[in-house]
C-alpha cells in the first residue's frame, strides 16, 4: 500500500476521504478524537500545497432522496467547524456531495487550503448494493479532484462509494492514519508478547462471534462484559432477568465456549452484576451474583467483585485489545466498570490497544490520559473485521 508521498499533489485536488463520524449530542460534539486524529494527513497534504477537499459521512441519516436527508441530517457543519478550529483556518462546507456547490467549493480552493463535503450520506447512492449505482456517484465524485487519499479507517470495512469505488477512478493512496491503525493491529495479530488478553464488551455478542473465534487462535485470555455478557451468561444457566440478550445466539455462544477449552482459552465471565429497575440514568440499582439475580432486573454494569476480577486478570497482560464498554458508562451511576477495566490498562507498561468509537470515548470522557494507552483506535467494526482475517474493501482498494 502507498503512502501519500508517493503521489504528486502540489497544486492538486486532493479528495480526501476521512472518517469523521463524531458522536453527537444535537449538534454538539461529544467527542472529537476522529477529526483530531484525521490532522496529521491533512496537515502533511496541506503543507505540500494540495488542495484539500474532504468527503466523509455523520451518522446513518434516513430518506429516499438526497433533499429527504439533508432536510433530516445530521450535516457536518459542526464538524467543519470543529475542524476550522483545530486547523487554526477556515474549513468551507459545500452544500451538497457532488453537485454545483461541491463543484464551486472545489474550483475555489487555493494551494494549502480545506474545504469539506455535506455528508456523503445524503447522497442513498453511497451505501448502495447496487454497483452501477455507487460507481454513478464515484465518477462524480472523481471528477472534483486530481488524485485521492483513504484515510477513514473507520469505514473501510463499508463497500461504499467513497471508500471503494472512488479509488479505483483516481490515482490514490493510503494515508498516515490508515497506515499507523494497520502497522497497530499487524503488531496484534503477528507475534503479541504474552500474555495477550482481550476485552470484549458491546451490546451484541453477534457482532462479535466471528472475531471472537480468530482471538481464541490468537489470545491466551478473553474477559467478557457488558451486553454482550449477559448471553453468555444466559448460556451457562445464569438467570439475567431482563438484561439484553440474544437468544437466538445461545448455541453459537456455548459452541465459543468449548472452543475456547478445547484450545485452553481463558474465558472470564462477570461473577457479580448491577442490576437496575429499568434502563435510565437515575433507576434504582443494587449490586447480585451472577448465581441470584432477579427475574426484573435489568443488567447495567459489572459488579465489585468481577471490576477486582477482571483487574487481576489483566495485570499480568504484555499485550492488551480492549473493543467496547463493560456498562452503560453514559450513566454515570453504571460507568464504574468501564473505569476499572479502563485504569488497569491504563497501568500496563505493555502494548495496549483499544479499539471502538465507544471505548475510546469512554476513555476521553472518563478523563484518563490517552498517552497512557499505547494505541486508541478510531476504529471499531473495521478493526474487529482486521483483526478477524476479513478483507477490508477499502483497504484493498487502496492496495
Ligand atoms: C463507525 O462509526 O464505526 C464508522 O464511522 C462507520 O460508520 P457506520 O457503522 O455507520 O458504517
Ligand atoms: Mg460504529
Amino acid at each position: 500500500m502507498k503512502g501519500i508521498e508517493a503521489l504528486d499533489v502540489t497544486g492538486k485536488v486532493v479528495l480526501l476521504r476521512a472518517d469523521l463520524n463524531v458522536p453527537l449530542d444535537g449538534t454538539t460534539i461529544t467527542d472529537d478524537g476522529r477529526i483530531r486524529a484525521s490532522l496529521p494527513t491533512i496537515n502533511s497534504l496541506r503543507k505540500r500545497g494540495a488542495r484539500v477537499l474532504i468527503t466523509a459521512h455523520l451518522g446513518r441519516p434516513k430518506g429516499d432522496s438526497f433533499s429527504a436527508r439533508a432536510a433530516g441530517g445530521p450535516s457536518l457543519a459542526p464538524v467543519a467547524a470543529r475542524l476550522a478550529e483545530l486547523l487554526g483556518r477556515p474549513v468551507p462546507l459545500a452544500a451538497d456531495v457532488a453537485g454545483e456547490s461541491a463543484r464551486s467549493v472545489a474550483a475555489g480552493l487555493t494551494d494549502g487550503d480545506v474545504a469539506l463535503l455535506e455528508n456523503i450520506r445524503f447522497e442513498p447512492a453511497e451505501t448502495s448494493k447496487d454497483d452501477a449505482v455507487r460507481a454513478g456517484l464515484a465518477s462524480k465524485l472523481a471528477a472534483l479532484a486530481d488524485v485521492y487519499v483513504g484515510d477513514g479507517f473507520g469505514a473501510l470495512h463499508r463497500k461504499h462509494a467513497s471508500v471503494y469505488d472512488v479509488p479505483a477512478l483516481l490515482p490514490h493512496a493510503a494515508g498516515e492514519l490508515v497506515l499507523a491503525e494497520v502497522a497497530v493491529l499487524d503488531r496484534l495479530t503477528q507475534n503479541p508478547a504474552r500474555p495477550y488478553v482481550v476485552v470484549l464488551g458491546g451490546a451484541k455478542p453477534s457482532d462479535k462471534l466471528a472475531v471472537i473465534g480468530s482471538l481464541l487462535a490468537k489470545s491466551d485470555r478473553i474477559l467478557i462484559g457488558g451486553g454482550m455478557s449477559y448471553t453468555f451468561l444466559k448460556a451457562q444457566g445464569y438467570e439475567v432477568g431482563k438484561s439484553l440478550l440474544e437468544a437466538d445466539r445461545l448455541d453459537d455462544v456455548r459452541q465459543v465456549m468449548a472452543d475456547a477449552s478445547a484450545r485452553g482459552v481463558e474465558l472470564v465471565l462477570p461473577v457479580d452484576l448491577v442490576g437496575a429497575t429499568g434502563f435510565a440514568a437515575d433507576a434504582a440499582h443494587e449490586v447480585y451474583p451472577v448465581t441470584g439475580f432477579p427475574a426484573d432486573r435489568e443488567g447495567m454494569d459489572m459488579g465489585p467483585r468481577t471490576r477486582q476480577l477482571y483487574a487481576e486478570k489483566l495485570a499480568d497482560a504484555a499485550t492488551v485489545f480492549w473493543n467496547g464498554p463493560v456498562g452503560v458508562f453514559e450513566f454515570p451511576a453504571f460507568a464504574d466498570g468501564t473505569r476499572a477495566v479502563a485504569e488497569a490498562i491504563s497501568k500496563l507498561s505493555g502494548f495496549t490497544v483499544i479499539g471502538g468509537g465507544d471505548s475510546a470515548a469512554a476513555i476521553r470522557r472518563l478523563g484518563l490520559p490517552e498517552d497512557a494507552f499505547s494505541h486508541i483506535s478510531t476504529g471499531g467494526g473495521a478493526s474487529l473485521e482486521y483483526l478477524e482475517g476479513a478483507s477490508l474493501p477499502g483497504l484493498a482498494a487502496l492496495a
